[in-house]
């Protein structure tokens, strides 16, 4: 049997499955991590978590007994986009990595246009303006504000690829998350030699880069050892976990869309060419298809709102799932059923974390709007599940501006398992929702990528046509669109009159 392991270092824990050439999952386990907060904004994590899950789910798939560790012909590797990990010459993690939700970095992301020479020629280098999440940024907060450590620095390496590193011994990313460190020559796949330079980094602090599908290395003895993986099993590039995802959602063609509410929520679509867009308004990248590229937008806290509200207000939802063995968030969209659409005009906006698109704001504050006595519980729920979506729409927007035609729109991510959720995706987003056979997100894509780089498939697309299907389509009602479009002008307005607002308090 030809199994391929998929690994994705997520930021709330860390999946690994195992697939036949078929696609079908044969293993599955997960393990879950917390993440640090240690100031307002700040968010870290300690790439040993990461290194534990791995062995721990990786021991439990080969444990399942469905297949041998001489069975696995190769290994995806996936995760979070952005982080930093900082390693010094002998390889050991000098502080906790910053990651994609940090945002710290305000001030880095001002140096580096500066010393780039303007927005629009930062983007003409490496395709995106500087954002506070992106990884350049987090190595020049080193530089300014812990010297002593940066002295150390040799190597600075993607969540995924420190797991790499720690199966295989060897430095080394691949295109589609190399393309989120805003180092990247996003249009001719390569780091930005020229970039660097500006910001007096060394060329050296950067792994090798290789495409998705292609072999960067294989399991060394320690990894072998620790993990009970074969030396020698190959381990392909994979991806970062949005272009991972959309790989196991199909999106490897134009005019399909995934819409992910996972803790962040993504948009993402298929392109033929790298573009140029001089305001930088959508994320641009090296797809994990070789030769192709995608657009995306990210809402920062999308499942992370609801995630939010589960942990600080759901105790007795939490407490009453345990004893129904129901799953917590199952409960509170029972709650937020009870509401009517439109929350009778309550509105949530979900920028917990500060945004990313459309508004690239730091400073951007949660909060709910539209307050009044006949709101309860109900209402709250309901409000952040539109929240989301209204903010997932505004990705959408900027997508159709751009003239990229939507024919489907694919759900994934925990929102994609909720038909509550699903319902107001469609409604928000005016258009029918679809999901594919597969809802493993990620963790599937890079297996499949392995699939491609052990040869059971010549190309990604033709993997995808042979193991991914659309198998549900939730219609949008048509009777909510004009509420839904008032509502949304609204949501769309409130960001504008709070911005200034969310700046004074960040001074506070
Ligand atoms: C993508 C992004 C997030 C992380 C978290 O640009 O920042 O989706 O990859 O998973």
């Amino acid at each position: 049997m030809g199994v391929t392991l998929g690994i994705d270092i997520g930021t709330s824990g860390t999946k690994t499955l195992a697939i036949d050439e078929r696609g079908g999952i044969v293993a599955n386990a997960s393990a879950e991590y917390p993440c640090a907060h240690p100031r307002p904004g700040w968010s870290e994590q300690d790439p040993e978590l990461w290194w534990k899950a791995t062995i721990e789910t990786v021991q439990k798939v080969l444990s399942a007994g469905t297949f041998k560790p001489a069975d696995v012909k190769g290994i995806g590797l996936s995760g979070q986009m952005h982080g930093s990990v900082f390693l010094n010459a002998s390889g050991e993690v000098i502080r906790p990595a910053l990651l994609w939700n940090d945002q710290r970095t305000a001030a880095e992301c001002d140096e580096i246009e500066r010393l780039a020479g303007g927005r629009e020629a930062l983007i003409r280098m490496v395709a995106n303006p500087a954002l506070t999440g992106f990884t350049a940024p987090k190595i020049l907060w080193l530089r300014n504000h812990e010297p002593a450590l940066y002295e150390q620095l040799k190597q600075v390496l993607l969540p995924k690829d420190y797991i790499r590193y720690r199966l295989t011994g060897a430095y080394a990313t691949e295109v589609s998350d190399a393309s989120g460190t805003l180092l990247l020559d996003v249009a001719r796949r390569k780091w930005s030699g020229e970039l660097l330079k500006k910001l007096d980094l060394d060329a050296s602090l950067l792994p090798a880069c290789y495409e998705s599908p292609e072999v960067s290395a294989q399991v060394s003895d320690l990894g072998a050892k620790a993990t009970g993986l074969l030396r020698g099993t190959p381990v392909v590039g994979g991806g970062g976990d949005q272009p991972a995802g959309a790989i196991g959602n199909g999106i490897v063609r134009a005019g399909v869309v995934s819409a992910t509410m996972g803790t962040s929520g993504v948009v993402f679509a298929h392109a033929e060419e790298p573009g140029f867009d001089p305001l930088g308004r959508l994320q641009r990248g090296c797809h994990a298809v070789p030769g192709a590229w995608h657009v995306m937008g990210v809402v920062l806290a999308a499942g992370g709102s609801l995630q939010w509200y589960r942990n600080r207000f759901g105790e007795h939802e939490v407490e009453e799932a345990r004893k129904r063995n129901v799953d917590p968030y199952f409960l509170l969209t029972e709650l937020a059923e009870q509401a009517e659409p439109g929350s009778e005009g309550l509105f949530f906006l979900p920028y917990l974390t500060g945004e990313r698109t459309p508004h690239f704001d730091p400073h951007a504050r949660g909060g709910w709007i539209g307050l009044t006595v006949r709101h309860g519980r109900t209402h709250l729920i309901r409000s952040i599940l539109e929240g989301a979506a209204y903010a997932m729409r505004d990705s959408l927007e900027l997508i159709r501006e751009m003239g990229v035609s939507i024919q489907e729109i694919r759900l994934s991510g925990g929102g994609s398992r909720n038909p509550l959720w699903k319902r107001i995706q469609a409604d928000i987003y005016g258009q029918d929702v679809a999901t594919v056979n597969s809802s493993e997100g990620p963790a599937f894509g890079v297996a499949l990528l392995a699939q491609v780089g052990a040869g059971t498939f010549a190309t990604v697309p033709e993997a995808c046509d042979a193991t991914i299907a659309t198998v549900e389509r939730t219609p949008a009602n048509a009777e909510l669109k004009p509420l839904y479009d008032k509502s949304y002008a609204i949501y769309r307005r409130l960001y504008q009159s709070l911005k200034s607002s969310f700046q004074a308090i960040d001074q506070l």
